[in-house]
C-alpha cells in the first residue's frame, strides 16, 4: 500500500513560538513517520493581508523554516517547499477559478470575520476573496488525501472538497476529494493569560535564548487570588499549570497540583521550575537551529530540493488537468 498523503502551508509571520509548536508543528512531525508530507510557506497567502508590506516577507521564510527544521521536520521524510516558487499553483487557481461561483467564497465565514478583524487594511481586494481558492489548489495540485489544520481552517478545507468535486464532475475524477484533519490540540496560551500570538507580544519563542525563557515565565500570570505566598492556589486557573500540563512528567504535575493547593509550593519557586523544564526542552531544538544558523547553505538547498520534488509532482498534475479540459 503506498502511503496516504498529506499537505499543509502556514504563512510565513516568522519566527514561531511554542503555541505554534504544540499548535501544528509536533503534529506534523509526527504524521511525518506515517505518511508522505508536502509542507510548505505559503508565501502568496501572506500577500493577500500583507501586499503593503511585501519587504520582510523573504526573512520571514527562512525565520520560519529554520524553526522547522530546528524542531525536527526533516527533509529525508518531507518535502518542504515555498509556495511561489510552484508556479503551477497559480495556474491551476486560474483555472478552478473559472468553475467557482462566486457566493461560494463569500460564504466562507474567515472572509467577513477577517475583513472584520482587520480593518485597518483594505481587504476587499481580489486576491483576499480567492484567499481559500488558491489554498483549494494547493492541496489539490498534490492530491492530497489529508490535510492537517486548525479548526478555524476547516471551512477552506470543505471549500477544497466542494471544488474538487466540481471539477471532477465537469472534467472526469483527476483530484480525490481531500479530508481535513483535525487533532486534539492543548491549549497554551501567552504570558499574559490571552491567547498566545505574535501581535499580542505574550510569546514564548522557539528561539529565545535561555535567559529569555526564564525571564518570560517569570512574568507568567498565575492565579489571580493567590495574593501571599501562604494562600492555598487553585491550579485550575493558572497558566503556570497548563504548561506543566504540556512539558512536564505525569508526576511532577501532580505534585505541582498538590504542592500548589496546600500552599506548600509558591509560585516564584514553580515559575522556575517551569522555566528549566522549557530550556531543558528546547535546548535540543536551539542545538539544531545553530547548525542551521552557522551553514545558511544547507536551508537554502534542503528548500531548494523541496521545490524541486514538488515541482515535479504539480507540473505531473497539470498535464492531467490541461488533459482533461481539453486545453
Ligand atoms: N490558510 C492556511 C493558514 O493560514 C495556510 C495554508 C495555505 C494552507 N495553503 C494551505 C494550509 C493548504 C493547508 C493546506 O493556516
Amino acid at each position: 500500500m503506498p502511503k496516504q498523503r498529506v499537505l499543509s502551508g502556514m504563512r510565513p509571520t516568522g519566527k514561531l513560538h511554542l503555541g505554534n509548536m504544540v499548535g501544528a508543528l509536533d503534529n506534523w512531525k509526527r504524521l511525518q513517520e506515517e505518511y508522505e508530507c508536502f509542507f510548505f510557506a505559503a508565501d502568496w497567502h501572506a500577500l493577500t493581508t500583507e501586499y503593503a508590506h511585501t519587504e520582510i516577507i523573504q526573512e520571514n521564510i527562512r525565520d520560519m523554516v529554520i524553526d522547522w527544521l530546528s524542531v525536527g521536520l526533516s527533509p529525508e521524510k518531507s518535502v518542504l517547499f515555498i509556495q511561489s516558487k510552484i508556479k503551477e499553483h497559480a495556474e491551476l487557481h486560474l483555472l478552478l477559478s473559472m468553475i467557482t461561483p462566486l457566493p461560494w467564497l463569500e460564504r466562507v465565514p474567515s472572509y467577513k470575520e477577517q475583513q472584520q478583524e482587520l480593518a485597518n487594511r483594505d481587504l476587499s481586494t481580489y486576491g483576499f476573496l480567492g484567499y481559500p481558492l488558491l489554498q483549494t489548489a494547493d492541496i489539490i495540485i498534490y492530491k492530497a488525501h489529508k490535510v492537517p489544520v486548525g479548526i478555524d481552517q476547516v471551512p477552506h478545507v470543505e471549500l477544497s472538497r466542494e471544488i474538487a468535486r466540481r471539477f471532477n464532475f465537469f472534467y472526469g475524477e483527476v483530484f480525490p476529494v481531500p479530508e481535513p484533519m483535525l487533532t486534539e490540540i492543548p491549549k497554551l496560551l501567552g504570558i499574559d493569560g490571552r491567547k498566545m500570538s505574535k501581535s499580542y507580544d505574550n510569546a514564548i519563542y522557539l528561539s529565545d535564548p535561555p535567559g529569555e525563557i526564564r525571564r518570560k515565565v517569570s512574568l507568567m500570570f498565575t492565579d489571580p487570588n493567590r495574593i501571599r505566598r501562604s494562600d492555598p492556589g487553585n491550579p485550575d486557573i493558572c497558566n503556570v499549570f497548563a504548561f506543566h500540563k504540556v512539558y512536564s512528567s505525569p508526576e511532577i504535575v501532580e505534585r505541582v497540583n498538590v504542592d500548589c493547593r496546600r500552599a506548600v509550593l509558591g509560585c516564584v519557586e514553580d515559575k522556575k521550575h517551569l522555566g528549566e523544564i522549557l530550556v531543558a526542552h528546547l535546548a535540543p531544538i536551539h542545538e539544531r537551529r545553530a547548525r542551521y544558523l552557522q551553514n545558511p547553505h544547507l536551508m537554502e538547498e534542503i528548500l531548494e530540493a523541496g521545490c524541486q520534488k514538488a515541482r515535479k509532482i504539480a507540473a505531473q498534475t497539470m498535464v492531467e488537468v490541461r488533459a482533461a479540459m481539453k486545453i
